[in-house]
């Protein structure tokens, strides 16, 4: 939610910065900035409303000198719509210094108002502004911009990741953060910041993640991280995992297209290196979640938001079932405002893709606070959630880019289970004979899941763009297949803006059968035979229910059930596979079914409107 980058060092900044903008876009795209100190030592802006293509238009129009220190900004709007004069950066009176900020200052009214009362002029809606007066204030005074940071932010209550340029600091880039991203590139004889990896990483892979309530100064030839109170901070440095490629579209019309197609491998490499003698071993997780700590855990509360928290959903039954522990499942931003039990034996999981999603932190740091033991599976390196849990399960999905998230969705699942599977053996709940075949399963699935992608796409492509004119579809599931029909619903509502629901096909004669009118399409997401008859005649008997309406039944089945082949007007089959693996298999039609009646509708479906990657507000 919001991305920022910032250069300082030889090269002409304006396009390196523009570089980093386009690989943060997913970010945030309703609006984009820049400001550069050029080489006469003037400090220039240009920002536009609108997509970054709109901002590099204004820069062919009207270009900006060369410098070798700057800043960017690509919106998300939390005060002020996404207008030119709203987007960032935002000077102040004097217009020497920039400010470019993500995240919310929640004291911004009082702070206005006393800037007002004192005979500012706002040229903004947004809360970001008052940051640029107050700095311009501080560095008045001190005539230090990283001294003007440490007075400012001790006067900022919310979450920002702020960072400035003056014109009287050439060379000079000051970041500080509390409860928002920012991450340190090291380069030679140049350094950047980057509200993740992606900002840099063409330029450089060592990387240095700011830590709660830190202030970074970067220079050409150097990189100073203090406290708020000044206090020297050593950062630990970390090799970025991925290169820039792997954050390219490489030729697929959509990153989610090509997100899609990387599920197998995502979920192969979340598996990897994770099982010794076929049992899953999690050996790093820290003191904090030794074996024997774990073996006493009562109760695991796991917490997550949107797509994530589906994948928890999923993992809530699997947990439960192998390692015997009540396993509740949260929304983060309900969490803590529940006034939630929680003591040194209960174990809260967070589950994000980014790490920085601040509903998941706040959990986080709520049960921290209040005793508990926190796990964190997280898909980015060096994030705040991991780094603020006592330990993590990194899923190994690579750079997740489009808006809508795909593989982290399966390779979160994968993590989840690996963790019920090492819980369920330094429980004791579980033989190692079930566990071997368990991690079987799940060895065999990206395959499964690859083939699965491959012999739907076409015809879900089709489907899709038969219906593009749909109002309104339905998703039904049962056990882990309900989660799968949240999760279908959410990505139709998110890409294709198309009323969706998901429901628990147990649930539908309680109320939302009513819904079902002729022509209505519903997809239902049917369990294998061959492991419950009893629940997928339950679901069998939903199916005939609905038709019996005139419901259009789109089914995800296993290939040859012929139960419900009588009964569909759709069929997507599914490879046999084990019951805990069919989601995992199950919930890339509907994926690719969201994208395509997107695509049949002729939206953007990486960058779907009023949505961001990455929430860093709450
Ligand atoms: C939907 C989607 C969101 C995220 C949610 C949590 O496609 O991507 O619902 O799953 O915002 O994000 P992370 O996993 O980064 O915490």
């Amino acid at each position: 939610m919001c991305g920022i980058v910032a250069y300082v060092g030889p090269r002409d900044s304006a396009d390196l910065i523009m570089a980093g903008l386009k690989r943060l876009e997913y970010r945030g795209y309703d609006s984009a900035g820049i400001a550069i100190l050029d080489r006469e030592g003037r400090l220039d802006t240009r920002k536009r409303a609108g997509k970054l293509g709109a901002l590099a238009e204004e820069l062919v129009q009207h270009p900006i000198g060369d410098g070798g220190t700057g800043l960017g900004h690509t919106r998300w709007a939390t005060h002020g719509g996404p207008t030119d004069r709203n987007a960032h950066p935002h000077l102040s009176e004097d217009g020497r210094l920039a400010v470019i900020h993500n995240g919310i200052i929640e004291n911004f009214a009082e702070l206005k108002a006393e800037l007002v009362a004192d005979g500012v002029v706002f040229r903004s809606e947004t809360d970001t502004e008052v940051a640029a007066h107050l700095l311009a204030r501080a560095y008045r005074r001190s005539g230090d911009l990283t001294e003007a940071f440490r007075d400012v932010v001790r006067r900022l209550r919310g979450a920002f990741t702020l960072l400035a340029v003056h014109q009287d600091e050439p060379g000079v880039v000051v970041g500080a953060r509390r409860n928002s991203p920012l991450v340190i590139g090291l380069g030679e004889g140049e350094n950047f910041l980057g509200s993740d990896v992606a900002a840099f990483v063409e330029h450089t892979k060592r990387a240095v993640a700011v830590g709660q309530d830190e202030i970074v100064t970067i220079r050409p030839d150097s990189v100073e991280i203090t406290d708020f109170s000044g206090g020297h901070v050593d950062g630990d440095e970390y090799e970025v995992a991925w290169d820039a490629k792997a954050a390219e579209k490489g030729g697929w019309p959509w990153f989610m297209t090509k997100e899609i197609h990387e599920e197998p491998d995502a979920l192969a490499n979340t598996l990897l290196g994770r099982t010794r003698d076929g049992l899953v071993v999690l050996s790093d997780l820290g003191d904090r979640l030794s074996d024997e700590v774990l073996a006493g855990i009562e109760r695991i509360v796991l917490v997550a938001a949107g797509t994530a928290s589906y994948a928890a959903e999923v993992a809530r039954y699997a947990i439960e079932a192998w390692a015997r522990v009540p396993v509740a499942v949260e929304l983060a931003h309900e969490f803590q405002f529940r006034e939630p039990l929680l003591d040194e034996r209960t174990l809260v999981i967070s589950i994000s893709q980014s790490g920085e999603t601040m509903d998941t932190l706040v959990a986080v740091q709520h049960a921290r606070a209040h005793g508990a033991r926190t796990l964190s599976v997280c898909n980015t390196q060096g994030a705040t959630i991991p780094r603020e849990s006592d330990g993590v399960v990194y899923t190994h999905a690579g750079p997740e880019v489009a808006v809508a998230s795909t593989k982290a969705f399966v390779s979160q699942i994968a993590a989840l289970y690996l963790v019920g599977l090492h819980l369920g053996r330094i429980r004791g709940a579980l033989d190692d004979a079930t566990h071997r075949a368990l991690v079987d399963d799940l060895l065999a699935a990206p395959e499964k899941l690859r083939a699965v992608i491959q012999d739907s796409w076409t015809r879900i492509e089709t489907l899709a763009h038969w219906m593009a004119d749909t109002h309104s579809v339905l998703f039904l599931g049962r056990h882990v297949g309900f989660p799968i029909a949240l999760e279908g619903a959410l990505k139709l509502k998110e890409l294709a803006y198309i009323h969706a629901e998901g429901f628990a096909a147990g649930e539908l004669k309680h109320g939302p059968i009513a819904l079902v009118d002729h022509g209505q399409v519903v997809f239902v997401v049917v369990p294998s035979p061959r492991h419950s008859a009893a629940l997928h005649a339950k679901v069998v008997s939903n199916i005939q229910e609905i038709r019996a309406r005139g419901a259009r039944v789109i089914a995800i089945a296993e290939q040859g059930d012929a139960a419900v082949i009588p009964f569909a007007d759709e069929l997507i089959p599914l490879p046999l596979t084990g019951p805990w693996t069919e989601p995992l298999l199950a919930v890339a039609p509907l994926q690719i079914f969201a994208l395509e009646l997107a695509n049949a509708k002729g939206l953007d479906v990486d960058q779907p409107r009023n949505l961001a990657k990455s929430v860093t507000v709450e």
